[in-house]
């Protein structure tokens, strides 16, 4: 087989890593790929977003399986227009990917089949209405903008102040760009967080194991939001009680409403829970895999990635052939100084041969790009350091170590990946 994967962060390395271990496969394409990923596969050159590129790209490639792995491409209705010419590709339609590409279509799904989630006060189109609203909401109050906004559309509020200026930067400053026209209202839910991702063909579905990732930039959860900092995978995560109410409140109505309201849903659903007092609720819909989440999930897998995204795309997806690594991973994020704010790109980045010599290691690469003989940052997050072990603790004390072998000037990363599973689990809680 020869497999395309579209986009060119971490998560795409990931992918790209496994799929090349298949032994079904002889070729893969990343597009547009980075730094890293050229020494696991074949970078192309490549706007994601823009679907007649990627058309155009798959024509002269003839890839045998495209998998998508950011959300734009799929809003836009890449998979449809590869579907229309009978090419096989991994990811939700264009309608089936307004799960993520609308909060408020997401909402009105959700209702519609009684699936747990923040109370809505409502949607507004403009600016008075939405600062309206502001005089009759519970605070916490949860604004989220429509569409798509590159992680920055979502604002707990708790004061009026920072609701109007949040809602004036979307909605008369434009700052958010189309995305931000429209804002939604919800209750603030409070709670551990948790993503539980799925992979489906439509028909039948498999779990991909638990994961957390850290949002914020700094230790103990202090700092601005990121794209993720870090995540951690292991079963301790998801007892097998909570699994079962998950599956039985949530994922199952999903799946059955997405087929009730004659969506046919195909490829990666990640899933964002809020664990309340009140049971899990859903704090929103991915339509694809998370970022960094992917990085840890995939160092678990055991079973050929290939072979089962393949049956997915024929529509005869079988949930057994998915099996895990036992034990845990990590993924520690490495970051140019200055992110999620300012930073420059263009550091040499020394120490990775010396970090992929480490067993049970693998440093997937985000932003980053080939300079002559040297990898130097090309981005905000520039690496994911992966590890795998018996334990949490012995993956993390791996990807710790392996980070440490890396340098490149104004590098940051947090310190405290997956504390919380730790205490959790020392806890018994
Ligand atoms: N109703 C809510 N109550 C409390 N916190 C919330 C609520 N909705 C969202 N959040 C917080 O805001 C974060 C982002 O929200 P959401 O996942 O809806 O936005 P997003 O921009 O689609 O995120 P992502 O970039 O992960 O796709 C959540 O991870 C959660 O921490
Ligand atoms: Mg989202």
């Amino acid at each position: 087989m020869k497999v395309l994967v579209i986009g060119g962060g971490g998560r795409e390395h990931a992918l790209v890593w496994k799929l090349r271990a298949s032994a079904r496969v002889d070729e893969v394409w990343c597009a547009p790929g980075n730094g890293g990923v050229a020494a696991d596969g074949e970078c192309v050159a490549a706007d994601a977003g823009d679907v007649a590129g990627l058309l155009a790209l798959a024509e002269k490639l003839g890839p045998d399986l495209t998998v998508v792995g950011p959300e734009l491409p799929l809003v836009n209705g890449v998979v449809d227009a590869f579907e229309k010419r009978g090419w096989l590709i991994v990811g939700p339609t264009k309608e089936a990917a307004q799960l993520e590409g609308s909060k408020v279509f997401t909402k009105e799904f959700l209702v519609r089949h009684g699936i747990p989630s923040a109370a809505m006060y409502g949607a507004f189109d403009t600016a008075e209405a939405a600062y309206r609203v502001l005089d009759s909401v519970k605070w916490p109050v949860v604004i989220k903008a429509d569409g798509l906004c590159a992680g920055k559309g979502v604002l707990v509020a708790t004061e009026s102040a920072e609701a109007r200026a949040f809602i004036s930067r979307a909605m008369e400053k434009n700052e958010f760009g189309p995305g931000g026209k429209r804002l939604m209202f919800e209750e603030g839910l409070s709670g551990d967080e948790l993503s539980f991702i799925l992979l489906t063909d439509g028909e039948r579905y498999a779990p991909l194991v638990p994961t957390r990732d850290h949002k914020r930039v700094f230790d103990d959860n202090k700092g601005p939001n990121t794209g993720g900092m870090g995540a951690y995978s292991s079963d301790e995560l998801l007892p097998d009680v909570l699994r079962e109410t998950i599956t039985k409140t949530i994922i199952e109505p999903t799946l059955r409403g997405l087929k009730t309201d004659g969506i046919r849903y195909q490829g990666f659903l990640y899933v964002g829970l809020m664990l309340t007092k009140n049971g899990p609720k859903v704090l929103e819909f991915n339509c694809r895999l998370g970022d960094p989440e992917t990085q840890a999930i995939l160092a678990r897998l055991d079973f050929d990635l290939a072979d089962v995204l393949d049956d997915v795309a024929r529509r005869r997806l079988q949930p057994e052939k998915l099996k895990w690594k036992p034990g845990a991973s990590a993924c520690v994020v490495l970051a140019s100084g200055g992110y999620p704010g300012k930073f420059e790109n263009g550091k040499e980045i020394r120490g990775l041969d010396e970090a992929a010599k480490l067993a049970d290691v693998k440093v997937l690469h985000a932003g980053t790009k080939r300079d002559g003989d040297k990898i130097v940052t090309h981005g905000g997050r520039v690496l994911g350091v992966t590890a795998t072990g018996d334990s949490l603790d012995s993956a993390l004390r791996k990807a710790y170590e392996a980070a440490g072998q890396i340098h490149f000037d104004g590098m940051h990363y947090r310190r405290d990946i997956g504390r919380h599973g730790r205490q959790s689990s020392a806890t018994g809680d």
